[in-house]
């Protein structure tokens, strides 16, 4: 990572913590990922190595600025879903600042609609970062885009735990996946999508 990126990414996170404290209504907390769960996600992308990537939930660009980062090196694409404009425009400005910007194809638009029309067998890799109680109806449509071989990556799946409860026991009933809970950062379920559907 160069100096760039990394002194932009300890400002956002700065920026994140302070915004958080401060703002009472949810709508407005960035909600960033930890630095850990960035460094996490950038050695998985690297390991792929992913070349297609769609996040959910891009808030200020936070994790997004990871995983560009390591895209890049891939020479692949992130392709980041917010719902939020406001958060979509700090976004914009932050992977401008990046110098990231041709890794990164920033959708404004719910993801259940970028969901519901996206290719069979798109991404190489998922993360997940944004409204838990859609976690469940979202599955059979992040499984179906996701190509054999394919990694998911859930935040939040230890600090709030008992919100995936359905949804973990929904994975542990498709038999073309396997699942592991690795506690970096808030927790997360990685999710590998077998290559030989059993
Ligand atoms: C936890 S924050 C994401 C933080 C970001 N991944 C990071 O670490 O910098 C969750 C984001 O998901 C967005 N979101 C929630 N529901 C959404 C939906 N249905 N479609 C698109 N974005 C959504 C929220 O507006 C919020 O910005």
């Amino acid at each position: 990572m160069n100096e760039r990126v990394a002194s932009l990414l300890q400002e956002i996170e700065a920026f994140g913590k302070a915004n958080d404290a401060r703002v009472t209504d949810r709508s407005q907390k960035m909600l960033n990922i930890t630095p850990e769960t960035g460094e996490f996600l950038s050695i998985l992308v690297h390991l792929q190595p992913a070349k297609r990537i769609l996040e959910i939930g891009t808030s200020n660009g936070y994790s997004t600025l990871w995983l560009a980062d390591a895209v890049s090196g891939n020479d692949g694409i992130v392709e980041t879903v917010e719902k939020n404009p406001e958060k979509v425009r700090l976004a914009r400005i932050n992977f401008g600042r990046s110098g990231l910007s041709r890794f990164i194809r920033l959708v404004e638009a719910d993801a259940a609609e970028v969901l519901a029309v996206a290719a069979d067998s798109t991404y190489d890799f998922v993360f997940l970062d944004s409204e838990r109680t859609e976690y469940l109806s979202w599955w059979p449509h992040v499984l179906r885009v996701l190509r054999p071989g394919g990694l998911v990556v859930y935040d939040n799946a230890i600090s709030h735990k008992h919100e995936f409860e359905q949804f973990t026991a929904a994975v542990r009933r498709t038999p073309s996946c396997s699942k592991c809970l690795v506690p970096v950062g808030k927790g997360q379920l990685l999710i590998l999508k077998h290559r030989d559907p059993a």
